[in-house]
């Protein structure tokens, strides 16, 4: 089998993003090749979404809890992506972001938002310390479309020291609406289009 790439969705700050993006970016990863969603969150946000995914003809995925992964399972899989708890339990948070090779960070961006991210920065750094090979990076969520990143926020990310993924994702109301009804900005046809092709970029990105 090809190269596999194991992708955590972390930050210990709650609502930045991790479950939107997660979702969406292994549902992505699936039309690609065969994809693993591992729901590491105990409040179990993609619960209601995995029955139906796995089902699902067109782009199906393999989902499990964190509770019941078992790193067997990650043989089956090219891709993986684990959705973090809004948490900064160390042990238990090392334990997630130890299966990955890649970890996105998700954060808003105004420098309130950013600094809140602070620690969850320093375990990745921490973190990285011990496993160098370790690639973890700021993705900007909820961008207003054409808005320009402003000092304080610029200023805010290279304090904390980690890269910033070129894309950035919009804030966008098709997040919502394909969330309510249980499906990925993919199943949304063209009012998709702007929300598709930057997960698509994204996806171009974690698989550098
Ligand atoms: N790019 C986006 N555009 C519009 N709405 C978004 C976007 N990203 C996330 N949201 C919305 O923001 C809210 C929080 O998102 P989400 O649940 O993915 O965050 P989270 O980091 O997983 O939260 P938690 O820390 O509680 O697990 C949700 O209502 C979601 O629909
Ligand atoms: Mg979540």
């Amino acid at each position: 089998m090809a190269a596999t790439r194991r992708i955590a969705v972390y930050n210990g700050k709650g609502g930045c993003g991790k479950t939107t993006i997660a979702w969406n970016l292994a549902m992505g990863l699936a039309r690609r090749a065969s994809t693993l969603l591992v729901d590491a969150d105990p409040q179990g946000s993609l619960g209601h979404w995995a029955d139906w995914a796995e089902r699902d003809g067109h782009y199906a995925i393999a989902f499990c809890e964190w509770a019941a992964f078992d790193e067997r399972l990650q043989q089956h899989h090219r891709y993986q992506v684990y959705d973090c708890p809004p948490r900064l339990d160390e042990p238990e948070i090392d334990g997630i972001l130890g299966q990955a090779d890649v970890v996105l960070m998700p954060v808003l961006p105004s420098p309130l938002d950013l600094w809140a991210s602070r620690r969850s920065a320093e375990l990745l750094r921490r973190l990285q310390g011990r496993r160098p090979g370790l690639q973890a990076f700021f993705l900007l969520n909820q961008v207003e479309p054409q808005s320009a990143l402003s000092r304080a926020s610029q200023s805010a990310m290279e304090t904390m020291g980690l890269p910033v993924l070129p894309v950035r994702i919009g804030r966008r109301a098709i997040y919502r609406n394909a969330a309510v009804e249980g499906l990925s900005v993919y199943h949304m046809g063209q009012r998709a289009t702007a929300a598709t092709d930057e997960m698509e970029r994204l996806i171009e990105e974690v698989l550098k």
